[in-house]
């Protein structure tokens, strides 16, 4: 469960934030919330471009008795519960991008970033970062360099008050992080599956400098990503994701 919430005014990062406690010691199921970040955080070193007030900007802290390894699936698992909690919340038209893209009619409405420190053997604990763009404000999106929605215009006029959405995501976050230390994918992958946007499309796959073209063939049991290829089948643990004109 979360053990305790912390909002803060403005700061560097929550993922930044909560990743130093843990090394100081911070307990289990802490979230922070910032109402603006001064060096937001995205995926691939990218900055996540975060003003003051109009978004959600929260992280949680986990510690798990499972090695850094056995961890493989969970960013899977956790995009998988916010696509449906989001679709609950009355978002239409919300896929996933692999691993964990929540996207709006193909432009990006929330982003997951997850970062994990632990000992090969021992315990780990990570750290769940979500950004949601709730409204963001004319002019405050030009330095977005990807398409980009709002959960208002995914809404399309139905109310979500901020304050009640950061509780259930935490509620959401914190059940699905307990049920994947107990049992792993298997619960979360027919859910991510459902949510599959890309499924049976041609794709492109960038892996550092390499790039892999094929068509997206959805998520095998660990979470990786599956695509066939002209040389067959292959499966990917890593790498970023972007549909190719045919
Ligand atoms: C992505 O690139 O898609 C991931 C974006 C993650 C942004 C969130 S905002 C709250 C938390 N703190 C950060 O610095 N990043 C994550």
């Amino acid at each position: 469960a979360v053990s305790r919430v912390e909002i803060h005014d403005r700061i560097d990062s929550t993922n930044a934030y909560l990743m130093r406690e843990a090394a100081l010691g911070m307990p289990s199921g802490v979230a922070c919330l910032a109402e603006r970040q001064t060096a937001g955080r995205g995926r691939r070193g990218r900055v996540w471009v975060s003003p003051f007030g109009v978004n959600l900007y929260l992280s949680l802290l986990w510690r798990f008795p499972l090695a850094p390894a056995a961890l493989g699936g969970i960013s899977l698992a956790v995009g998988a519960v916010l696509a449906d909690l989001l679709h609950a919340e009355g978002v239409a038209d919300l896929t996933l991008k692999w691993p964990n893209d929540l996207l709006w009619r193909r432009r990006k409405l929330a982003g997951l970033l997850l970062e994990v420190s632990g000992e090969s053997q021992g315990p780990s604990h990570l750290v769940v970062g979500l950004g949601i763009n709730l409204r963001m404000q004319t002019g405050q999106g030009d330095e977005i360099e990807q398409p980009w929605a709002s959960l208002e215009e995914a809404l399309q006029g139905r109310p979500c008050p901020r304050n009640r959405l950061a509780g259930k995501v935490l509620d959401v976050l914190a059940g699905a992080l307990d049920l994947y230390g107990r049992e792993g994918l298997e619960p979360f992958a027919e859910l991510w599956r459902r949510f599959d946007g890309l499924h049976g499309e041609p794709v492109r796959l960038m892996l550092g400098e390499r790039v892999v073209c094929g068509t997206h063939a959805g998520i095998a049991d660990d979470g990786s990503l599956i695509l066939e290829t002209g040389g067959g089948r292959m499966r990917f643990q890593a790498g970023e994701v972007s549909l190719r004109a045919m």
